[in-house]
C-alpha cells in the first residue's frame, strides 16, 4: 500500500517531496522526473529551488529530464497558462533544469492527432519516469484522467469535466477562456513510473484523498489506481487527512519507520 505522509502544513509537504528527488537525483544526475502542474506542487518547486546551488545542498537539476503530465489543447503558443508556459516558469528556470530536456504533451510540433502515442514513444526512449509527481483534483482525477478513465489509458486526448474546468478558472481572465481539451498521460502511463509521489493539501482534497489511498480501485475515482502501484509516497496535511479511515496508522508507521526507511 501507499506510505501516507501526514505532515503539519504544505511547506513541510514540500520539504519531504523535495528531499527524495534530491536523493534520486544525487543517485541519477539525470533522472527522469515526471512534473505536475496546479498549486499543489508548489511548495515542492520552492524547497527544492531552496537548495539549487547553495553551498549546504549541492543540488543540480541541469540534466534532469522533464515530462509533464498534461496540457492544454487550443491555447495560442506561448499563453501564460499554457501548461508550457508554466512548468518553465514555475519549475524549470527557479530549479536551472535545462528548458531543452523538459517535454509537455503535444509540444513536439506535430499534429494533436497521434500526440498521445508520440508522447508515450518519447517517454519509453528516456527510459521511462523514475519518479512522478502527481496532485489530485476534486473530482479523484490525476493528471487530467477525469472519471470514468480506464486504469490502463495511454497518454491521449480528454475532455475536461465542467467541475474541473471551474477549478482552474482562477488561473483565467474569465471561466469561458478555460480549455474544454486536454493531451494527458494516461493512467497506465502514470503506473509505469517507477515512484509515485501524490501530494494534496485542504479539505477540499479530503474526499479525493480517501478514494484514492483507501476506496474501491475504480475509473470513477481514477486517483485510486495508485493502489496498483507498488511504490507510491501520499504526502497530505490533516485537513486533506481528514476522511483517511487508518490515518492513526498512517502516523504510527511514519514515526516508527526503520533507520533504512528514513
Ligand atoms: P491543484 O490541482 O494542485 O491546483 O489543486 C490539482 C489537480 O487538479 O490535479
Amino acid at each position: 500500500m501507499a506510505e501516507v505522509v501526514i505532515v503539519r502544513d504544505p511547506a513541510e509537504g514540500g520539504e519531504i517531496a523535495a528531499e527524495l528527488i534530491a536523493r534520486l537525483v544525487a543517485a541519477k544526475p539525470d533522472a527522469v522526473l515526471g512534473l505536475a502542474t496546479g498549486s499543489t506542487p508548489l511548495p515542492i518547486w520552492k524547497a527544492l529551488a531552496a537548495r539549487n546551488g547553495t553551498a549546504a545542498h549541492s543540488l543540480d537539476l541541469g540534466r534532469v529530464r522533464g515530462f509533464a503530465l498534461d496540457e492544454y489543447i487550443g491555447l495560442p503558443p506561448g499563453h501564460p497558462e499554457s501548461y508550457r508556459s508554466v512548468i518553465t516558469r514555475e519549475v524549470v528556470e527557479p530549479l536551472g533544469m535545462n528548458p531543452a530536456l523538459v517535454r509537455v504533451p503535444g509540444d513536439d510540433g506535430g499534429p494533436t492527432e497521434g500526440a498521445g502515442e508520440r508522447y508515450e514513444r518519447d517517454i519509453a526512449a528516456a527510459g521511462g519516469v523514475d519518479l512522478q509527481v502527481l496532485g489530485i483534483g476534486r473530482t479523484g482525477h490525476i493528471g487530467f484522467n477525469e472519471p470514468g478513465s480506464s486504469l490502463v489509458s495511454r497518454t491521449r486526448v480528454k475532455t475536461l469535466t465542467e467541475q474541473t474546468r471551474a477549478d482552474n478558472a482562477r488561473f483565467f481572465d474569465s471561466p469561458e477562456q478555460v480549455p474544454r481539451h486536454c493531451l494527458t498521460q494516461g493512467l497506465g502511463t502514470i503506473l509505469d513510473a517507477r515512484h509515485l509521489l501524490l501530494l494534496a493539501f485542504g479539505e477540499a482534497k479530503a474526499s479525493a484523498i480517501a478514494g484514492a489511498v483507501e476506496g474501491p480501485v475504480s475509473s470513477s475515482l481514477p486517483g485510486s489506481a495508485i493502489q496498483l502501484h507498488p511504490f507510491v509516497t501520499v504526502i497530505v496535511d490533516s485537513p486533506a487527512a481528514a476522511k483517511l479511515a487508518y490515518a492513526d496508522y498512517y502516523r504510527f508507521a511514519w514515526d516508527n519507520r526503520l533507520d533504512f526507511e528514513r
